[in-house]
């Protein structure tokens, strides 16, 4: 009987909370990893790969909301000892300390809306209201002052960042295309100052500082002029709107995907409002922190969500894309959903000059599309015409269907007609400031480089904003990202993709849209470099793209280059750094195993030989513990490690998930045990326990009843009593936890005793 029941309730769990989704309860501090086959590179040494992604600290309940993109922020780093040092390379995973964390520990659930109820055209009106004012009121009563669970993105930024830096070695540099991967170090050898820092990112909030190595949530990071001592907040003066109204909520939110410049160290960021126009705004922020520009508005319509953009050395490209985000779809004749792919809306790409003067250039897209990430994008001149053009590489969809697959929700059956033979795939788009002088803003080129499902790109660091030769992004040997609805996207290939030669090549077909231009599947690619004799590279267009397939059943997660040192090197010497992970190791049911060192590894990947498939993987790291597949992560070297920045006094210790759990109330450790296991394995006492205790209890409670009935009271009651009284904490303990509201009690031994029961529970 329990079984058939057991089968019910784990056949329910959301795809995205199932198999290698499903979060992890164990935190790691610096934790011994066993090098399972080759070497650390010398590059990596004394350096930490982190990588960023949703953990939820409670899952919903069965049948409730959720989306790939909700969940506590939680990060898994890998420390590499520096050269000398023989320690082992060391792996830590600890959630980020957000106050939306310490709510949910404390309600024993979210207190936020899924992404899932604002996108889902069955949502109401009255739900999507409720859901909003109820985590409102939770964050008045809590006095949370951020929403953000900083889950999305992590990024190194400080003044020791940017070729400019050392004066000596980039007297006048524009372009960075010609420099060798030695200007890693350009940093270390200028800047004296220690400010580096590692900023978790998610788009509802300001960036929250991380110390590296041990992951340690320090604070909120708003941004402040060191001169005018202006932050991320407004100014908000008066008794108005203004200062009351509902803008005050995402007056310091940034999006999860700001840009650093690689020579300058310019931090080039946007953020998106749904309450106050403007509803975007450009800021740019000099590498020692001082304001450049500094919320720039840019009229983009109706509100939208933007997840990224993409940055040339002089502009913004704010991709104002068809997605719209805004109460407003709420009250519209037609309701919609308050995420809504508005098809009737363009594509548009607003070029936003870096020097805050000029004013922003339009390019328009007649059809509606998608972007979720750019690859990368440089400034050009037609050497023909002598006109300004912008080149960018990024994942174009035609449809929003990715939207909803990354909830496992149903398609709206208009997205699903528009997206039926819809991929994600690398596109190059060429926007030319023309001499016409009727049509200045001109989209000349916007075409797939491949036929290849292409999502999550990555580019050689010190390359970005110039023109890159190389764009690594994450693949499938069958189906799309958006494809596997009702199942989760899993990345099972890395593919190296030559942007020049194809972009050039498509190009040569002339204006306007057109086909791929490399139109191999990823199994033809890998089909023939199977016929490759060994160490034999694949030439001529054959090698314009690359595939590092993992081994059936092997899945990884999105990669971050990391160059070789040395002069006149290729741009793809390096390495590629990314988690791995075995399904072999989730059961029947569909959980995957807890046991120590279930699965997952790191992987360090030659990316000059990507073709050469697991001959090309030069380390194997075993990793203590599952890494759920998450979202993106960034490789911060010895040299900005060493610049991190020195705190004013050094942090509380932060206690591990599992402890916050025990020490939250007696109730919650009730419910992770009693109805939350199908989101992990349940242990053998647990088991026993579950299918015993709870049964036993209420027979207990019942004979204590039937004693008391009768006039007499017996020990054997106790059991029943005990459940009775935790599942009264469930519903009381929020108000006896609150100090402010125990400490206003009026008899002091009321209020000593309940203090001392909320502190114990
Ligand atoms: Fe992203």
């Amino acid at each position: 009987m329990f079984d058939k029941k057991r089968q019910r309730r784990e056949a329910k769990i959301h795809p995205y909370l199932a198999g290698n989704f499903a979060p992890v309860l164990g935190e790691y501090v610096m934790h011994p990893c066993q090098i399972v086959e080759g070497s650390v590179p010398l590059e990596l040494k004394g350096g930490q790969y982190i990588r960023n992604g949703g953990n939820p600290a409670n899952p919903p309940e069965e049948g409730r909301h959720y989306h790939w993109f909700d969940g506590d922020g939680m990060l898994h780093g890998v420390f590499f000892p520096e050269d000398g040092d023989d320690r082992a390379p060391m792996y830590t995973n600890r959630h980020l300390a957000t106050p939306i964390l310490s709510l949910s520990l404390f309600l024993a659930r979210s207190p936020l809306p899924s992404i899932s109820l604002l996108i889902s055209p069955l949502s109401s009106l009255h739900r999507i209201i409720t859901a909003i004012l109820h985590t409102f009121m939770l964050a008045l009563e809590a006095r949370v002052g951020t929403l953000s669970v900083a889950n999305t993105n992590v990024l190194w930024w400080g003044s020791g960042l940017g070729m400019e830096a050392n004066d000596e070695v980039t007297k006048g540099a524009s372009d960075i295309s010609g420099v060798t991967n030695d200007i890693k170090k350009i940093g270390d050898k200028a800047a004296e100052e220690r400010d580096g820092r590692l900023l978790a990112l998610c788009e509802s909030g300001p960036p929250l500082e991380v110390r590296v190595p041990e992951l340690e949530t320090v604070d909120w990071d708003r941004l402040e002029d060191k001169k005018t001592g202006q932050d991320l907040r407004d100014d908000r003066k008066g008794w108005g709107w203004r200062r009351w109204g509902l803008g005050r909520i995402q007056e310091d939110w940034v999006t999860a995907h700001p840009r650093v410049d690689p020579i300058n160290g310019d931090l080039v960021f946007y953020a998106c409002q749904m309450f106050e126009t403007p509803y975007v705004r450009v800021s740019v922020i000099d590498r020692h922190g001082n304001h450049k520009v500094w919320k720039q508005g840019v009229d983009c319509g109706p509100a939208k969500m933007m997840h990224d953009f993409g940055c040339s050395r002089k502009y913004a490209i704010l991709l104002n894309l068809p997605l719209t985000l805004t109460p407003m779809n709420l009250l519209a004749w037609r309701p919609k959903p308050m995420i809504h792919f508005d098809r009737t809306l363009p594509s548009e790409f607003i070029l936003v000059p870096r020097d805050g003067v000029s004013p922003p250039a339009r390019f328009i897209d007649p059809e509606p599309s998608m972007v979720f990430h750019t690859a990368n994008s440089w400034d050009d001149v037609d050497p023909q015409t002598g006109e300004e053009t912008v080149e960018m590489v990024a994942c174009r969809f035609r449809s929003a269907k990715l939207v909803y697959a990354a909830g496992a929700m149903p398609v709206p059956a208009e997205e699903f007609r528009a997206g039926i033979d819809d991929v994600v795939r690398l596109h190059y788009y060429r926007f030319v400031f023309s001499h016409d002088a009727e049509e200045p803003y001109q989209i000349s080129h916007c075409f797939p480089l491949s036929e290849i499902p292409a999502e999550f790109p990555t580019t050689h660091p010190y390359r970005l904003m110039s023109k890159a030769r190389y764009v690594y992004v994450c693949s499938m040997k069958e189906g799309g990202f958006d494809e596997r609805l009702g199942g989760a996207a899993k990345v099972d290939c890395l593919v190296k993709a030559d942007v020049l030669r194809l972009s050039q090549k498509g190009i040569k077909r002339g204006k306007g849209k057109g086909s791929a231009v490399d139109k191999r599947t990823v199994m033809e690619i890998v089909r023939q470099q199977e016929l490759l004799l060994d160490g034999e590279a694949p030439q001529g267009d054959d090698a314009a793209m690359q595939v590092f397939a993992l081994p059936d059943g092997w899945y990884a997660q999105e990669c971050r280059f990391v160059p070789k040192e040395g002069k006149d090197l290729d741009e793809d010497e390096g390495y590629l750094v990314t988690y791995v992970y075995d399904e072999r190791y989730i059961k029947e049911n569909g959980i995957a195993s807890c046991d120590v060192g279930a699965g997952s590894e790191l992987w360090i990947i030659d990316a000059k030989r990507m073709y050469a498939g697991m001959k090309a993987v030069v380390c194997r790291l075993k990793l203590p513990q599952r890494v759920p597949y998450g979202l993106h992560g960034v490789f911060v070297p010895a040299e900005q490690i060493r610049k991190q920045r020195i705190l004013p006094e050094p942090l509380p210790p932060q206690a591990s998930l599992l402890e916050k759990l025990y020490q939250s109330r007696l109730s919650h450790f009730v419910d992770v045990i009693f109805t939350r296991p199908q989101y992990r394995e349940r242990s053998l006492p647990e088991s026993i326990a579950f299918h015993t205790m709870l049964p036993l209890g209420c027979v207990f409670l019942v004979m204590a009843l039937t004693d008391v009935a009768n006039g007499h009271f017996r020990m054997y009651g106790m059991p029943g009593i005990l459940i009775v009284i935790s599942q009264a904490w469930r519903s009381w303990t929020p108000y006896l936890h609150r100090d402010d509201v125990i400490s206003k009690l009026p008899i002091p031994q009321v209020r000593k005793l309940l203090g001392a029961v909320a502190y114990a529970v």
